[in-house]
């Protein structure tokens, strides 16, 4: 550990994980359906054609969770709520066993030494509410809010950290562009529109968690690090377009009150209709955060390309007129990312250097790496590979900081192996290996590694 980087005491190391991915017990006290319990019955939809039914079945199993995370030493443990469990609706009162469950995990989590950090949506929206349109429908961002404070009239005296919406790029465009996650459709400006009520469902959530008193609150984005494959100007404009899709068009309303420059240009005619826009949507959306939650796993590369789709009534709201180049050279994931930890430091500087002083404090809520990981005939799993990730990121992350970006914490995807989405059970992203069929969780090289780390970082 002679050349880990150090960090200043205070500075928070955490794991995460996320409802649908490991708690299993989906029909379990009186949940209702998720768009990713149908999503998951549509043949072709996930690769080994799985679901969260059973996944890591943490819902029974969560005291064994929380001592793991205690051994490892992690100051916070990133969890998200199943909206399904609290409304199994979507809408109505809630439903008492589901908040149960919830309150039982943060006792044990704040009893254990664990601060707890709660995503209030990480993907797994109530059926009920696709069926009425989903996050097209301006209705989801209120009953979005409404479920905020249910959770915050029960949690919010005790749970100090709360996360609106997980990655509300890949609900838009992986559920709504191109339908590689629930609800599976691929859409046009009804997509673009469910962008925006994502973004309007996190500004009156932050209403609602702001009057139950909590005390920090804010979001967690999946931010890119784009480049032009050339210099040529139409490889720079194809990276602005990249870049306003993946970042700008989320932080520009979150940070500065105002939609991105850039929208014409990547979306043509689909942006022309705005009526999902309303006068006082980005003051909504532009509440003060305490924090910005970024997700980082690998950059993009684009270059230049035409329109996939010419007609734009047929054209999707992923058709922006710019297509990934590959990185030769660098090592990739099990997921096939390049793996590219200077261009973390790059992101976390050039958001420093866009956005000034209208950047709230940062937190990396989510980095780590799917790696092909097989217990060896003693049981434990030697995942070099996912060490060296998390090294090399972590110290990108501590030269950010040394550059002046006020970082504060850095969170493990994930504690546990689990559901993959659209992957199903194929790629593994834990510190703790789970043998699937059992449940039984072996923690991997890495979960030493990081328990050595944070413990070296953080002697005296
Ligand atoms: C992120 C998701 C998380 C997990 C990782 C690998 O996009 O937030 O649930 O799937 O990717």
């Amino acid at each position: 550990m002679s050349d880990f980087p150090a960090f200043p005491p205070g500075f928070e190391f955490g794991a995460a994980t996320s409802a649908y991915q490991i708690e299993g017990a989906t029909g379990k006290d009186g949940r209702g359906p998720s768009i990713w319990d149908t999503f998951c019955l549509r043949g072709g939809a996930i690769r080994d054609g799985s679901s969260g039914d059973t996944a890591c079945d943490h819902y029974r199993r969560h005291r064994e969770d929380v001592a793991l995370l205690a051994d490892l030493g992690v100051s916070t443990y990133r969890f998200s709520v199943a909206w399904p469990r609290i409304q199994p609706s979507g809408a109505g009162p809630v439903n008492p066993r589901g908040l149960d469950f919830y309150a039982r995990l943060v006792d044990d989590l704040l009893a254990a030494g664990v601060t707890p950090v709660l995503t209030l949506y990480h993907w797994d929206l109530p059926q009920p509410l696709e069926d009425a349109g989903g996050w097209r429908s301006r209705d989801t961002s209120e009953r979005f809010a409404q479920y905020a404070a249910l959770v915050a009239a029960r949690l919010g005296d005790r749970e100090p950290r709360w996360i609106t919406l997980n990655e509300p790029w890949c609900s838009a465009f992986l559920g709504y562009g191109n339908g590689e996650h629930a609800p599976g459709v691929s859409e046009g400006t009804p997509a673009l529109a469910a962008a925006h009520h994502l973004l309007v469902g996190h500004g009156l959530a932050m209403g609602a968690l702001r009057a139950a008193g909590v005390r920090e609150a804010g979001i967690a984005l999946n931010l890119d690090h784009v480049s032009p494959a050339t210099p040529r100007a139409d490889d720079l404009a194809a990276a602005v377009r990249a870049e306003t899709q993946r970042n700008v068009m989320w932080t520009e309303p979150l940070l500065e009150g105002r939609y991105a420059a850039a929208e014409s240009d990547t979306w043509g005619e689909l942006i022309e209709c705005q009526d999902f826009r309303r006068d006082g949507d980005l003051a909504l959306v532009s509440a003060p955060m305490d924090f910005l939650g970024i997700n980082y796993y690998t950059p993009s590369t684009v270059r230049a390309a035409p329109w996939r789709e010419p007609d734009p009534a047929r054209r999707t709201a992923m058709d922006n007129r710019f297509e990934a180049v590959p990185h030769p050279g660098v090592r990739h994931t099990a997921m096939g990312w390049p793996v590219v930890p200077g261009a973390l430091r790059q992101l976390l500087t050039s958001l420093r250097d866009r956005y000034g002083a209208r950047l709230p404090p940062l937190h990396i809520t989510e980095n780590g790496s799917a790696e092909h990981d097989a217990p060896a005939a003693d049981g434990t799993v030697h995942d070099a590979e996912r060490i060296a990730y998390l090294e090399s990121h972590l110290r990108a992350v501590a030269e950010a900081r040394a550059e002046g970006v006020d970082l504060r914490g850095y969170t493990v995807w994930s504690l546990l192996d689990n559901f993959e989405w659209a992957y199903g059970y194929s790629r593994r992203f834990g510190l703790v290996h789970v043998d699937f069929p059992t449940g039984t969780r072996t923690p991997k090289a890495s979960y030493h590694w990081y328990k050595a780390a944070i413990a070296a970082s953080q002697a005296p």
